[in-house]
């Protein structure tokens, strides 16, 4: 090997890839692995069970991204189960979304890029829900941070924050540098967390406030239990933390699997009280009370356990107004929309459930400008992507104000 890696051992097979006898593809990939390696410190490569790619959609990564895929070296094909993250459009109602034709086209040719590379077009961040559900222990390399929180904490599986490229050469060698939290030394909570809070507390705008306070350490929750989350808002939770940080894994006593070996008494301690959550709700409410032109709910993609319990919501209001009011986006996989067909039907008399995409990753700047969502991780983003203003309210609130 070259002096460049002299700290990295790699195995027989690896350094096949490293000199090209795998093929141009597995050469390029595993020369990035390396690279991080080295960056990172990691001794070695270590296998993984599945990959996970984000930036997909044209609306984030543009011509240039395109481009690089469409570069790969034709000989490039994944190892071992790979999905991808949400693209910009539901591939087949973009037209009824309004997404324009020259968008749609590029879209499809970087699915058909993936595609060919023999990943899997599930085009969803919940991957956990359409057979990508890793178990306790497996390492993996998953790159939308929704996912990687929701995996490492709730599922108990390995991975770091993988960028695309990076979760994209693991697919294509199978491997990944050890380092972070592949390491279980580098599990353990760093800050405790306790919540003082009124019930029914609010998981998604909770996340957003610890998420500011924590930036990237990782948070121990000593009292969530108290509020009984779901694995539903343990995801929103996750999702709101790695979007207004950069929070990767979180503890929360039984509720998720590590807690004995991720406490840490040592650790330092804050305390979320209502005054932190009603500011947060106030940084996040950018709409000045606008009506907002869209209800976008589904980040991250939706459940089949939240599909069903918003047609059941839905059918409970009262006989609906909806005139000049918002419309009503749900977003979802192709594989959850399916299998809650009878659910789905109920919510498209109000509005559509839209699979492949979201409401941050499509091009919803080009056709709103005001969105109500009941997401800490969307909330936190629609104004940075999107240039939306923001309604921030949990569903219930927002399905009975505006529908
Ligand atoms: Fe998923 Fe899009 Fe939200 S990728 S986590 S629905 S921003």
């Amino acid at each position: 090997m070259s002096s460049e890696n002299r700290e990295l051992t790699l195995t027989d097979e690896e350094k096949e890839m490293y000199e090209g006898k795998m093929g141009s593809g597995t050469k390029k990939a595993i020369r990035i692995l390396v690279s991080l390696a080295k960056i990172y410190g990691a001794k070695q490569l270590i296998p993984i069970s599945s990959a996970q790619i984000s930036g997909v959609s044209y609306k984030t990564i543009g011509d240039a991204g395109l481009e690089f895929i469409q570069d790969l070296p034709r000989d490039a094909k994944v190892r071992v189960h790979s999905t991808l993250n949400p693209v910009g459009m539901d591939t087949e109602r973009w037209r009824e979304m309004g997404i324009k034709e020259n968008f749609a086209k590029k879209q499809l040719q970087i699915i058909e890029a993936y595609t060919r590379m023999e990943i899997e077009a599930s085009m969803t961040c919940t991957p956990y829900y359409v057979g990508n559900r890793p178990k306790r222990g497996e390492h993996i390399a998953w790159s939308e941070s929704s996912a990687v929180v929701f995996a490492n904490s709730v599922l108990g599986a390995y991975t770091n924050r993988e960028g695309g490229p990076s979760a994209l050469a693991a697919a294509i060698t199978g491997r990944t540098p050890e380092y972070g939290l592949h390491l279980p030394e580098n599990r353990k909570g760093q800050v405790n967390i306790e919540i003082k809070a009124e019930k029914p507390l609010n998981f998604a705008l909770l996340g957003n406030a610890v998420g500011r306070k924590v930036g990237g350490q990782i948070p121990y929750f000593t009292n969530l239990k108290d509020f009984d989350p779901s694995e539903d808002l343990l995801k929103h939770l996750g999702a709101a933390m790695a979007a207004s940080g950069a929070v990767a894994m979180f503890h929360a006593g039984e509720l998720t699997l590590e807690y004995r070996e991720g406490y840490s008494p040592k650790a330092s301690k804050i305390t979320i009280t209502e005054k932190e959550l009603e500011e947060t709700q106030r940084l996040l409410n950018t709409a000045n009370g606008e009506i907002p032109d869209v209800i976008a709910v589904g980040c991250p993609h939706l459940s089949f356990e939240e599909i069903r319990s918003i047609a059941l919501l839905l059918e409970s209001m009262p006989a609906h107004r909806k005139k000049n009011l918002p419309g009503l986006w749900l977003f979802t996989s192709r594989g959850v929309k399916e299998r809650a067909a009878e659910y789905v039907e109920i919510i498209e008399k109000y509005g559509m459930v839209i699979a492949d995409t979201c409401m941050v990753v499509a091009p919803l700047d080009e056709l709103f400008t005001t969105t109500a969502t009941n997401s800490g991780k969307a909330a936190q983003y629609l104004p940075s992507f999107n240039s939306q203003r923001v309604v921030f309210l949990d569903i219930q609130t927002l399905l009975l104000r505006y529908l």
